[in-house]
Order: C-alpha cells, then structure tokens, then sequence
C-alpha cells in the first residue's frame, strides 16, 4: 500500500512537478502549473508520496461551471485508486467554491475513473490540426481585424459568457496581450468573434458566424510557428462547422469525450471552434 497526501500546490513544487509528468510521458507540465499556481481562478493540487510528487491535478472554477483537468499518476503507481483520490479532491474543492456542473475531457485511461464518480459523456471534441501557412486571412467584407487591448476585454468576456456559459475571464486576462478579434467596420455593432492562442498550437476560439470563424481559424494557422500545429476544436454540435472544415480538406485527427457530472451548463456549443487547452476548456 502507498501512503501518499493530497495537497495545494506552490511555486516551489513546479520544478519537481515537472520532472515527473515528463518522466510519465505526460508532457513537462512546468509552464502550465505556473500558470495555474498564479491564476485566481486555478486550484493545481499535488499527491506526495516520501517528500516527492506522484500525481497532479487542476480545478478550474469558472463560475457556476468547474472544470477538472491533468488528472495524472506516476505510471508505476497507477492502480492503486490515486487517481480516483485526485480526481474526488478537484470535485470537493469545485463544489465547495459553488460549481455547479463539472466539466472534463477525457483520455482512454481517464475515463473509466470518471464514470465511477458520475460523470457521463455529454459531447465530443473534434480536433483538427491546421498546418502553419504564411499568408493573412481574408477577412469577411464589412469587418475588421485586429489585435485585442485592454479596452476590449469586458466586450471579449461577455461574447465568452454567452457562448461558453461559464465566467473565464481570469483566463482571458491572462492570454490577451496575444489575443485578436473581428469586429464590424461599424464600431456600435459589436464583436464577432475571437482568438486567443494559448501553448503548444491550442487557441481559445469563439464565434457566431462561420465565416468568421474560418477566417479566426486562418489567422490561428497564419500565427502558429512552421514546427507547430494550429489546432482547432469542434463540437459534435457544431455540425456546420465540421462540414466546412472537411469541405476545406481538413482531416479529422481524433474525437476526446466531454463529460460532465451535475447540471449540463447552457451554453451554444456550435459557436465554439478552439480550447484555452483540455484541462480547462
Ligand atoms: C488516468 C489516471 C490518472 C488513473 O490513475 P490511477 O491512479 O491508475 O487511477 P485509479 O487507481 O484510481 O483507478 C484506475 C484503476 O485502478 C482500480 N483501482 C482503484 N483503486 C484500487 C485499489 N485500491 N486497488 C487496486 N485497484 C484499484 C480502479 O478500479 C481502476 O480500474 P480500471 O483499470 O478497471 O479502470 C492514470 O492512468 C494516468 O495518469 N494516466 C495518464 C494521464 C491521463 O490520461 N490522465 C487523464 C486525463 S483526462
């Protein structure tokens, strides 16, 4: 039997953290649980076994809605019901802070923990990798695109609010100063969309009319770096969508379910085409 503790993780565990999900084939997550150990709306935890961590995890209170995520065990350790006590200690501190539906995306071996704990699949994600290319998007005619300021970011999080139904707009801060938006050449009409590139080719991408949205997808591709992949995230809702992008020649690479444990959040998954990242939505 391994006695392991679950607690809050600091800035003095990153380095550490970082070691052992990239020894785990799990990435070195260093850059991510930086960002998560600053980020108000971040709760990273970490099982210590001996004075070392053996497994991580994430909760993200976005409002009513939480999101679990790096839900990961140190490989020689699995089996023995730690993931099961990492993924029970996001969902306390979640419903302690108020969420009221928690969200995640799932891998193959995640998923059968999920299910014991309540969560059922509610959607998938469908990813597309976009291959970096140097030309500018087109823009829609009559719209405008540009880099977004600090003047934009409560118009930025209320397009967000409505379409993903949760309260990010911590995240949102924290990935600007990158970010772009469309808006109509007409100021007073509003936003039509955005995009805000996140790590590793993900972009957080939200809009209500297709044509933007592949125009947003384009300039995701344009930005990207030649050794990267755009991605893009697709509802199995968003049944317009997939059809343009495969009328594109864009290739399906593989679906992640969405699950979901509590009340199913509103929002309008066909608005939606990227994620911040699977850990956070
Ligand atoms: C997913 C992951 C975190 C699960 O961690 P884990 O510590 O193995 O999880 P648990 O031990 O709680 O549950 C796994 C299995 O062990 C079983 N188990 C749980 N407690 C047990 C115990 N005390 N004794 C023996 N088996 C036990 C569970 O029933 C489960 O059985 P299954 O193989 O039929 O699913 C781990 O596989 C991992 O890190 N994977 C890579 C990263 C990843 O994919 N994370 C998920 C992101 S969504």
């Amino acid at each position: 039997m391994t006695s392991f503790q679950i607690r809050e993780m600091t800035g003095g565990d990153l380095d550490a953290v970082g070691d052992v999900t990239a020894a785990g084939n799990f990435g070195d997550r260093r850059e991510f649980f930086r960002l998560a150990v600053a980020l108000s709306s971040c709760r990273p935890i970490v099982a210590m076994s001996d004075g070392h961590p053996i497994g991580t995890g994430l909760g993200s209170i976005h409002g009513d809605v939480g999101w679990v995520g790096v839900i990961f065990v140190t490989p020689e350790l699995r089996g023995r019901g730690i993931g099961r006590a990492l993924t029970e200690a996001v969902c306390e501190i979640l419903e302690g802070a108020g969420c009221r539906s928690l969200v995640l995306v799932a891998t193959d071996l995640g998923r059968p923990v999920y299910e014991r704990l309540g969560f059922r699949e509610q959607t998938r994600y469908h990813m597309h990798p976009g291959e970096p290319h140097g030309e500018p998007p087109s823009v829609p005619p009559g719209t405008n695109l540009r880099p977004i300021t600090p003047a934009d970011l409560d118009a930025v999080a209320a397009l967000d609010r409505r379409v993903a139904g949760e309260e990010r707009r911590p995240l949102i801060e924290a990935y600007a100063s990158d970010g772009w938006l469309l808006s109509d050449d007409d100021a007073a009409a509003g936003l039509r969309g955005y995009l805000l590139p996140t790590h590793r080719g993900n972009a957080a991408l939200i809009a209500p009319r297709p044509e933007d949205a592949l125009c947003l997808i384009d300039l995701h591709r344009h930005l990207t770096p030649k050794d990267a992949r755009a991605w893009t995230g697709l509802l199995t809702d968003n049944e317009q969508g997939r059809r343009l992008l495969t009328e594109r020649g864009s290739m399906e690479w593989r679906t992640f379910p969405r699950m979901v444990r509590g009340s199913e959040p509103e929002w309008k998954p066909e608005m939606i085409w990227g994620q911040f990242n699977h850990a956070m939505g």
